[in-house]
């Protein structure tokens, strides 16, 4: 059975002591308001990471992760982070291909598909993301655009490292917008996903993976989102922000 997960990326956000003080809360709640199966992940920025893998010590229900890695091991890449840096820390997940990692960094699916390769050598889980912009939903393109992010970034995997990957589906027009992916059009392209996966790897592995949605997703729209057949949790990110807030997206599983 595939896992539930909800995941916040803090993106760049929060100084060290606001961001220890903000995982230390949801470490708290977690503890004692959510039950069931449920993961609850926390991507921080780098200065942070260490901490709050000590911090979340003995708490099973909660991860940490980064936001990117080098592609490389080591070497001359000044200001880079490698995926072996973050397992000596023993962090867990790192997303992979957000769109402002896409958009502002240039990063496109072949260098991603090496991130990707670098992250499993190194034991790490993956949240890798793929979506579309507005003006491709618009076009209706958006179902050949998800599938090439994916195929051209992950299907080079066998299926074993394929299913070490969580996929993250953030269409570009919901992030940040306030303006969310109805559940039926969510539920429409998680679905499609999946069936990519299963076309290529089989259907157990592609029932078993998790897709996450991301994008504007609040304490309010969650419910009816992880309502949702194909739907396995989200990737939150201005509601990861406040403690409360993301606690209660987790919660909505519930
Ligand atoms: O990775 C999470 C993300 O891009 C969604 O951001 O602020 O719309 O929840 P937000």
């Amino acid at each position: 059975m595939r896992k539930k997960i909800v995941a916040g990326n803090w993106k760049m956000n929060k100084d060290y002591n606001d961001g220890l003080a903000l995982f230390s809360e949801v470490i708290n709640m977690v503890k004692d308001e959510v039950v069931g199966d449920l993961k609850v992940v926390v991507c921080a920025p780098f200065i942070h990471l260490n901490s709050l893998v000590g911090l979340g010590k003995g708490y099973d229900k909660v991860s940490v992760g980064a936001q990117n890695a080098h592609q490389e091991e080591a070497g001359a890449y000044t200001g880079e982070i490698s995926t072996s840096m973050l397992k000596s820390i023993n962090v867990e997940y790192v997303i992979l291909g957000h769109s402002e990692r896409r958009q502002y960094f240039g990063e496109n699916n072949a260098l991603l598909a090496k991130k990707t390769d670098a992250a499993l050598e190194n034991g790490l889980k993956p949240i890798f993301c793929i979506g579309e912009t507005f003006s491709e939903r618009e076009s209706g393109e958006y179902f050949n655009v998800v599938k090439s992010q994916l195929a051209e970034a992950t299907f080079h995997l066998s299926a074993d490292g394929f299913s070490k990957l969580v996929i993250a589906y953030e269409p570009v027009w919901a992030i940040g917008t306030g303006v969310t992916a109805s559940s039926a059009q969510a539920q429409e392209i998680h679905a499609f996903i999946r069936k990519e996966i299963a076309a290529k790897y089989g259907q157990e592995v592609a029932d078993n993976t998790s897709i996450l949605y991301g994008g504007s997703c609040n304490p309010k729209n969650a419910e009816e989102l992880f309502s949702q057949a194909d739907i396995d949790g989200g990737l939150i990110g201005g509601a990861s922000l406040k403690s409360r807030d993301f606690v209660d997206i987790a919660k909505a599983f519930n």
